[in-house]
């Protein structure tokens, strides 16, 4: 019962000294040697006002997500069309959900991977040497929806209005993406990358030793595309160049990134990239984020379909560099591997 009530559970105990289960011998060995993170770095923010007002403006547009692509994996985004209400709400009943009593959290506590409602801390928990500084409730929100009453009701609303819109986002991007790609613009889209919504409303309670501990490993993320919501707390960091950047709150912006099937399935050479991310650990808290990750779906056993480098993109000077892969293959990998350290797509060259 003490993991149900998550690692929000152990902070309210009371802990001045977290568990070692928590220590991140590794980040803590790390930050001696490429600790010095960059302040002048910052990932692009791309503006997306014009996009459907001036032809221009579209090209100008499809040219920056592609450098961001190619030499950031990870970029945000301004005017998109998701109302700021409607962000800020998400924000708000997610910490809501985690706020809740621990006798009715509970009722979704699980470690099956192919339930849509699963509320649980460390999804890895039994295969990673080392736990991270987060409880987690994901959704799996499309194709195959819950029935709204299997949601959580603090959340239920808007996470199925959010679901919509961003789904109709992604449409969007997933065609700017093809376009960046040389492709029919619907290449993508065609290819299914927008059909499968898997989302993570994640509480990062204030930890007493933040030095010592991540609220999320470094890892990279099993989708086409993510779309991240952080609040203004901050701590999300990517690995660029071998530095360690801040993705910062910026008011209104969404967080874009590539995940390993685009990188894996879409692109060869790693055209577009995959980026290392991780959470920092704070002394304050909760920082809540909600992330949103397009990615096959792997319900019912259905998907069989598999997913390898566009045949389109490749040449005699691009072969493919990883092998096709159903999309239950790749996202057992993670599942049974956790966040180990080695890239997911080592395991599918
Ligand atoms: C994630 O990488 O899945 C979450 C990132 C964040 O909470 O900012
Ligand atoms: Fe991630």
């Amino acid at each position: 019962d003490d993991t149900k009530a998550g690692v929000k559970g152990l902070m309210e105990a009371g802990l001045k000294k977290i568990p070692r289960m928590f220590i991140h011998e590794q980040y803590i060995l790390e930050k001696k040697s490429i600790s010095d993170r960059s302040d002048e770095l910052s990932i692009p923010v791309i503006d997306l006002e014009w996009l459907n007002k001036d032809a221009s403006a579209r090209i100008e547009i499809i040219d920056k997500v592609k450098e961001a692509c190619e030499e950031w994996g990870f970029f945000q985004i301004v005017n998109h069309g998701v109302p700021i209400s409607l962000m800020d709400k998400v924000l708000d009943d997610a910490r809501k959900f985690h706020e809740l009593e621990i006798e009715v959290k509970k009722k979704y506590y699980s470690r099956d991977i192919k339930k849509k409602v699963i509320y649980n801390s460390n999804f890895d928990l039994y295969q990673a040497s080392t736990a991270n500084w987060r409880d987690t409730l994901s959704l799996i929100m499309a194709p195959h929806p819950p029935q709204p009453q299997e949601l959580p009701q603090v959340c239920r609303e808007t996470m199925m209005e959010y679901s919509k819109e961003v789904k109709k986002l992604g449409t969007i991007i997933f065609e700017l993406l093809s376009i960046a790609l040389g492709l029919n613009p619907n290449h993508l889209k065609d290819m299914d990358c927008a059909k499968g919504l898997f989302v993570t409303a994640n509480y990062y309670p204030a930890c007493p030793e933040p030095d010592l501990t991540l609220g999320i490993s470094s890892h990279t993320d099993i989708a086409f595309l993510s779309l991240l919501l952080q609040d203004q707390i901050g701590g999300l960091q990517i690995l660029h160049k071998n530095q360690w950047v801040d993705v910062p709150f910026s008011p209104g912006a969404l967080i874009v990134n590539i995940g390993d099937l685009m990188e894996a399935s879409l692109i060869t050479n790693a055209k577009f990239k995959s980026v290392y991310h991780r959470v920092l650990a704070n002394i304050v808290g909760p920082r809540i984020s909600v992330g949103f990750f397009f990615r096959m779906h792997i319900q019912e056993n259905s998907n069989s379909r598999l997913y390898g480098p566009i045949k389109e993109l490749l040449s005699k000077e691009n072969p493919p560099i990883y092998r096709e892969a159903t999309g239950e293959e790749i996202v057992a990998c993670r599942y049974k591997k956790g966040f180990d350290g080695v890239p997911l797509l080592s395991h599918f060259k």
